[in-house]
């Protein structure tokens, strides 16, 4: 038995009775306001220090799920996915995990809250979802942190998708990975917005899974990572306990800067940002420089999450008239 059967093993040995006919769940996208990047077990997704995220309420992924006798069926937006594609081989890998036994499969239907093309719809919501919609279908009537424990080995970030608003992600000490868990952490905080700018539709130079192993290995900064991500993490709680819009995002901000910073001198580079990416950021800080305070964040890719309260909603609106904005708490 692989490390990854026997945690499945071990959260499901208690299910009794047979699955449901279909089941169907939402989880909602996330922004790390400190960034998972880096692991210490690539195996399990065990990162090297803790995160801290934002969800992104109605803006996520709906995953449907059914049991079938043969191979997968997979379904993006109403598109049938064929077995060979790379997101369907992955899948269905991680499928593997929960499969009755050989001759079964899954039909899965997924559809995003927002087109593909707007950056948002990412693995993270995609296997929070997935994980679910299988803890309806089996009845396994799991906790979220557990939850979070079977997204997380689909993919880190969705450890943190199995909840609403400020979620941390603790990275744990066990070599087993069962302290690795997300949990959402109090703190309301309705005028928050998160503005969403694309900035470019062409495929990523690298994957993150990719990039992260390359930072590890490679990046001369990487030790010190670690420190800056717990010293950012103290530093977020502070400002989502006292709604402290510029801790928040200047926190965020840097720490975002940061992680790119790490990326950029590995061996070799990893760059994401294109010239659209930059022009966002002056473009932000400009807007910042002229009394409104908007603070940026990018994850492993060229667009840039933007950080304000209500009162600045018209003035970013104006000046980005391309971005979708949300509101983590609520419309
Ligand atoms: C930059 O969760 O996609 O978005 O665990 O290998 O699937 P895997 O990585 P993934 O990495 C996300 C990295 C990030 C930062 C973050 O979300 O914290």
């Amino acid at each position: 038995m692989t490390r990854r059967q026997e945690i499945v093993r071990q959260l499901t040995a208690h299910t009794t009775g047979s699955p449901k006919p279909e089941a169907q769940a939402f989880a909602p996208a996330n922004v790390a306001l400190c960034k998972y990047w880096g692991k210490r077990d690539a195996d399990l997704n065990l990162p090297v220090s803790s995160s801290l995220s934002i969800s992104l309420g109605s803006l996520g992924t709906t995953t449907g799920l059914r049991l079938r006798q043969g191979a997968d069926h997979i379904m993006a937006d109403r598109l049938e996915l064929s077995p060979d594609d790379r997101f369907c081989r992955r899948l269905s890998a991680f499928l593997d995990l929960f499969r009755p036994d050989a001759d079964t499969g899954f039909v899965v239907e997924t559809r995003n809250s927002v087109p593909t093309a707007a950056g948002l719809a990412s693995s993270a919501s995609g296997y929070a979802a997935l994980v679910l919609a299988l803890n309806d279908l089996f009845q396994w009537q799991l906790g979220r942190e557990q939850l979070s424990i079977l997204a997380r080995l689909g993919s880190g970030s969705a450890a943190r998708s199995v909840y609403n608003g400020f979620v941390v992600w603790h990275c744990g000490a066990s070599d087993s990975g069962m302290d690795s868990v997300a949990e959402r952490i109090t703190g309301e905080w309705p005028e928050l917005r998160v503005g969403v700018v694309i900035v470019a539709g062409s495929e990523k130079p690298i994957g993150s899974r990719e990039a992260m192993a390359r930072t590890v290995a490679s990046s001369p900064f990487f030790d010190r990572w670690k420190a800056v991500a717990e010293a950012d993490m103290h530093q977020l709680r502070e400002a989502i306990g006292n709604h402290d819009l510029e801790l928040l995002g200047t926190t965020a901000e840097s720490n975002a800067m940061a992680m790119h910073a790490l990326m950029l001198a590995s061996r070799p580079p990893v760059l994401y940002w294109t010239g659209a990416t930059i022009d966002v950021l002056q473009r932000a800080w400009a807007l910042r420089e002229d009394g409104v305070p908007v603070y940026c964040t990018i994850d492993a890719g060229p667009n840039v999450k933007l950080l304000f309260l209500d009162e600045a909603e018209a003035r970013v609106r104006e000046a980005f008239e391309e971005a979708t904005i949300v509101q983590p708490f609520g419309e």
